[in-house]
């Protein structure tokens, strides 16, 4: 039987030493194919090394969700102002116009609805159909101490097989059911192994306290998902934070969509990610484009 790691020594993260990036901008792709860069590239901005994902994705598990119900007339505005987006292959073919250029993020699992165990999910999307629709990446949700984990996990390890042999990287989502503790041990331990099974980007989850060592354990960047409606103020902290403490950019969307202005919002997050532009000043910026909208 493995022992777990029990040590009880302190773990050392070295928070505060960046891991090196030999002759590419993005930590832990400096290996990779040139496509695989290529696409990396178009999703992460190679000056900042940072993305600002828009993830429209949720009606994939919960329909039309509060914000999301009419893609074509609120979101597909918004697309232009982002880095990249992250929807389902539905949404792409029936709403978003072809002639947008911004690199797609494909969500490619799915199965239970919200009614169910969310994570009995299998894979939702043959390779053949995410090159088809020329994605920059494709995703799905791990999730680590759920009741189907390695369903999940082996659900990633496929994509990842997958998205090798056509030079198109994986993002593995870190899913948290209802009852699993939110905390810098759960997310470090949910990122690593995604990273260690081959995933390229880590979307996770940001915590005040330790988020740093996440990033830092994590070989990979990672990506600050957004979660549910919090302040304006709130959520442009928690951006601003997470890309301090070493995320490469966020993957948001109801903190996008579901403010009074998400056109502002977008931009803002847009400056807080790329320019490092602090929370109050952030904030300022938003009030503004609000009211001349
Ligand atoms: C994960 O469950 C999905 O990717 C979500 O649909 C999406 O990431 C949620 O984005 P947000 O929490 O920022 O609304």
């Amino acid at each position: 039987m493995p022992e777990a790691d029990s040590a009880k020594g302190e773990k050392k993260f070295y928070e505060d030493v960046p891991m090196k990036t030999p002759g590419f901008f993005l930590k832990g792709a400096s290996s990779l194919d040139w496509g695989m860069k290529n696409r990396l590239s178009r999703i992460f901005n190679p000056d900042s090394g940072r993305t600002v994902m828009f993830a429209i994705d949720h009606g994939y598990f919960q329909g039309p969700t509060t914000g999301l119900e009419r893609i074509d007339l609120t979101i597909v505005p918004l697309m232009y102002y982002a880095d990249a987006i992250m929807l389902t292959r539905g949404i792409l073919r029936t709403t978003v116009p072809p002639s947008l250029t911004k690199p797609v993020v494909m969500r490619c699992s799915g199965g239970p609805s919200i009614l169910k165990e969310l994570s009995n999910e299998e894979l939702a999307v043959d390779i053949e159909d995410a090159i088809r629709m020329n994605v920059a990446a494709i995703t799905l949700q791990v999730f680590i101490g759920g009741e189907f984990e390695t369903r999940s996990v082996h659900n990633m390890t496929r994509l990842v097989d997958m998205g090798l042999r056509y030079g198109i990287p994986t993002m593995a989502v870190t899913a948290v059911g209802k009852d699993m503790v939110r905390d810098a041990r759960y997310f470090r331990l949910a990122c690593r192994i995604c990273a260690e099974l081959g995933a390229q980007i880590i979307k996770t989850y940001y915590v005040p306290d330790g988020f740093e060592t996440i990033t830092a354990s994590c070989p990979v960047p990672i990506v600050m998902a957004g979660g549910k409606k919090i302040p304006v103020l709130d959520a442009l902290t928690m951006a601003y934070n997470a890309v301090q403490e070493g995320a490469s950019g966020v993957d948001m969307g109801r903190n996008i969509f579901q403010a009074e202005a998400p056109e502002a919002m977008m931009k803002t997050v847009h400056k807080v990610v790329h320019e490092n532009l602090k929370p109050a000043e952030a904030l300022e910026m938003y009030e503004t484009l609000k009211n001349q909208d």
